[in-house]
This record gives C-alpha cells, structure tokens and sequence, in this order.
C-alpha cells in the first residue's frame, strides 16, 4: 500500500458489479427454469457463498469469464441440501435465503464465520414464522439456523425496520405462499428484489411503499447485466474529493435512488462531482465523477435518507472529518448490526488521529479540528470490509503508513480494490 501514498489519482475506473444484485441474480436464477446469463457479476466471497448455496440445492452454475450461466429446472426440481450450507461472512445471503428455503418448503441448516454468528436472524424469523414456518434459532436469535418443510400463506406485513435484506426474505417466501403478501415500508430500501423479481415474471406490484406479491406464479429465466455497485464507488470517489490534485470517473455505476443517498449528500456538502445518467430500462445507472474539494460544507442527516446510505456511512465519516463544519447522522442504529458495530468501529479507530467524535446510540457527529495523523499507528478493521477500505483511503489522503490488522476482508465486497486504486495513479 506504500506505493498509494504521496501520489495524486486520475483517471476513469469499472468497480465491480453490485453485491446486492449479483446475490438476487443467483437466487431468482435458481428459482426460474431456463437459462440465466448473468453479466458482470461481483466475484467476490460473498457472492461465492450464494452460488455454492444455490448449487447445493440443485441449480446448475457454471462460470465462463465475466459471465455466469445458471441453469434451473424451476423451483419445484430444487431440493433440500445434502448437509449443513456455509453462509461465510455475508449478511445478504443469510437473510435472504432463509425466505428462499422456507419458501421451497425445504429442509435446511446454515450457519457463517464468528460475525454472521453474532448477527440477529430473528428480525426475518418473525414475519416468517407469521406466514407459518417453522425456523429454529440459537438462543432464539443467532446462526445456526434451522429451517423445515412447513406450507405457507401469505401475510400483511408492516416492516418494523427498514432492511432490504427483511423485505426480500418475505417476498421470496412470498413467491410460494398463498394469497398476496403485502410488504409496507415507512422509509423505502433498496429495491432490486422488486426489480428483478418483475424481470423474472412475477406477479408484482410496488406503490408508495406498498409491495404486493401474489404467490403461485412460475418464475422464468431473464438475463441480468449486473451495473458497478456505488457502495464500491463511494471509495474511490471520497479519494479524489479529499486528495489534492485528484480527479477519478467511475463509470457504469448503479445510481438506482434507493441506493443512492450518498450522492446526495456530497451535493449538501459542495463537493466537486458530476453525474450523467445513461439510457436503459431496468436499473438507472451512469457515470460519476469527483474531484479534489478543498473546503467541504457539513451535512445533518437523518430518516428516510439512512436506509438509502447505510453502506457508505463509514467512508462518510471520513469525509465527514475533513468538513470545516460538524456532520451529524442519525437514526442509523442499524449499523451496530452490520459486520461489526460500524458506529464504534468509525469512532475507536479514526479517534486515534485526532478527530473528535460525539457518539450517539444510533450514530455520531463529526466535530471540525485538526486531524492529526501518526505514522504507524495500529487501527483495527474488525474483518469488515466498508472499515478497512475506509481506513485505506485515510492511509493515502493522509499519506500516512497505517498499521492495519488484516485487511483480508475487502475481498468480501471489492477484490482488486489496491490494483484499481494503483490503476488510478497518476505516474502509473
Ligand atoms: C443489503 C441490505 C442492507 C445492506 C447490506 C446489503 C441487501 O442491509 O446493509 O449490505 O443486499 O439487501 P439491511 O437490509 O439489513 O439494512
């Protein structure tokens, strides 16, 4: 990582594709008969555990460059796994497929690493459980998880939390339940299970935060392009924002609104970014553009926007303490449930350089100061891969060596994170 430091960045990147889509593109492949090609995915470890789960119960993956080709009998010819599945480090695929398996009526056990074991599968046992399943926890919370064949109907469900990965695990039970499940949410989450569930022929229809979902319909293959995933971009994009003489594209990044939230708040902060959009049906996407900013504006946020940028509140801390004015979020208490408790991760390792935070229960504000880098100083990423990465772009805007723990973790969402930013350097 030396080698990013004292250097200035340009040029135009593709980050990988979206981990969000790449993991429903698996799981709407599997349960659709035909032939599914999906283009570009995000090969990360995350989405590995997805399609090792998705073969072990009967689809057929196989990969062939920057294309994986999933071939399904359709949702009746899947079965129940020969063993125990392993959902590794990822939350998306430990929620989602407890939806998927109950909703096959299949027999299944899963369990992840020392994080996901941690992490509270009962917010989507519950509405579940409601729709007739017969999920068993540990200690009625936490992995492993057990799942049997039980019918199910379909239900009203008003989101008690806005969790993308809680709704799309009562939509794909709903896709096999009786009757029309109804899911109501008060702050809309990203919505990509909706999209492409409609791409592959389901019966549904979304309005004012009102998704309603008739079970029953065969689901039928449709090829998926997999846009960049801006939860990537976000990190490229606070490099050249904070680094002077730096000005990075990415290109073809998904700008979908749900997802989108930290575009908007680099405006409130009158940071130097530019944004055009590109035709097409399906996902929005397009190309962003930052540059260095010397004098960034602070930002309040709170509501509707957080679930539109939960991902990327830790690099927004980053950029929160370059600000000349305070930062504050709030209402973001989920992230104490993301890999690690992102709230203490942020305050505990980006304290140790000076900045001074407030923490609240559901999030921080960021006070304007001095920051003070130290050469060499050990930080912690916790295995995550959104801290790690955030920490990587202090080391280089800071042109300080850290002594990060282990940053193995950032191939759970971004392999070739380094050799992108090396790409970028101006004397490369
Ligand atoms: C995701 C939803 C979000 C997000 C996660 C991916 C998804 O989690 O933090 O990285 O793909 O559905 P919640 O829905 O639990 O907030």
């Amino acid at each position: 990582m030396k080698q990013l430091l004292n250097r200035t960045f340009e040029g135009t990147l593709r980050v990988p594709g979206d981990k969000s889509i790449t993991h429903r593109s698996l799981m709407l492949a599997a349960l659709a008969e035909g032939r599914t090609e999906i283009h570009l995915p995000l090969k990360s470890e995350d989405t590995y555990r997805t399609m090792e789960i998705m073969r072990a119960i009967g689809a057929d993956i196989t990969e062939s460059g920057d294309i994986w080709i999933v071939e399904s009998r359709g949702h009746a010819h899947l079965h129940s796994p020969a063993g125990p599945l392993y959902t590794g480090n990822s939350g998306t695929t430990s929620r989602l497929i407890i939806g998927l398996l109950a909703g096959l009526g299949l027999e299944a056990e899963f369990s992840g690493d020392d994080s996901i074991n941690r992490r509270p599968m009962d917010r989507v046992q519950r509405p579940l459980l409601d729709m007739g399943a017969d999920i068993r926890l540990k200690d009625e919370k936490y992995p492993p998880v057990h799942i049997y064949p039980k019918p199910l109907k379909a239900i009203d469900y008003d989101m008690p939390i806005a969790s993308a990965q809680v709704k799309s695990a009562v939509l794909l039970a709903g896709l096999f339940a009786e009757g029309t499940t109804v899911v109501r949410e008060s702050s809309p989450s990203r919505d990509h299970s909706e999209i492409m569930m409609k791409q592959f022929g389901a019966e549904l229809s979304s309005k004012d935060g009102v998704i309603s979902l008739t079970g029953g319909k065969k689901l039928t293959s449709a090829d998926v392009t997999v846009p960049g995933d801006i939860s990537s971009a976000a990190f490229p994009l606070a490099l050249a924002i904070l680094k002077p003489g730096t000005s990075i594209t990415i290109e073809n990044v998904s700008l979908n609104p749900t997802r989108s939230g930290i575009l908007e708040v680099l405006e409130m902060m009158d940071a130097n970014i530019e944004i055009e959009t590109l035709p097409g049906d399906g996902e929005a996407i397009g190309n962003i553009t930052a540059s260095y900013t010397p004098e960034l504006r602070g930002f309040d946020i709170s509501g509707e926007i957080i679930p539109r940028l939960i991902d990327e509140i830790p690099i927004l801390a980053l950029l929160a303490a370059y600000s000349n004015e305070s930062c504050t979020v709030s209402d973001a208490g989920e992230l104490r449930f993301k890999e690690t408790d992102r709230i203490r991760a942020v305050v505990d390792e980006l304290s140790k350089f000076g900045i001074r935070f407030e923490e609240k229960e559901d999030g921080f504000t960021v006070l304007p100061g001095e920051i003070e880098p130290a050469a060499g100083t050990a930080v912690k990423g916790y295995h995550d891969h959104r801290i790690i990465m955030m920490l990587i772009i202090f080391s280089i805007v800071s042109d300080t060596p850290l002594n990060i723990d282990d940053t193995s973790a950032i191939d759970i969402s971004y392999p070739g994170f380094i050799n992108d930013l090396e790409s970028l350097r101006k004397d490369a």
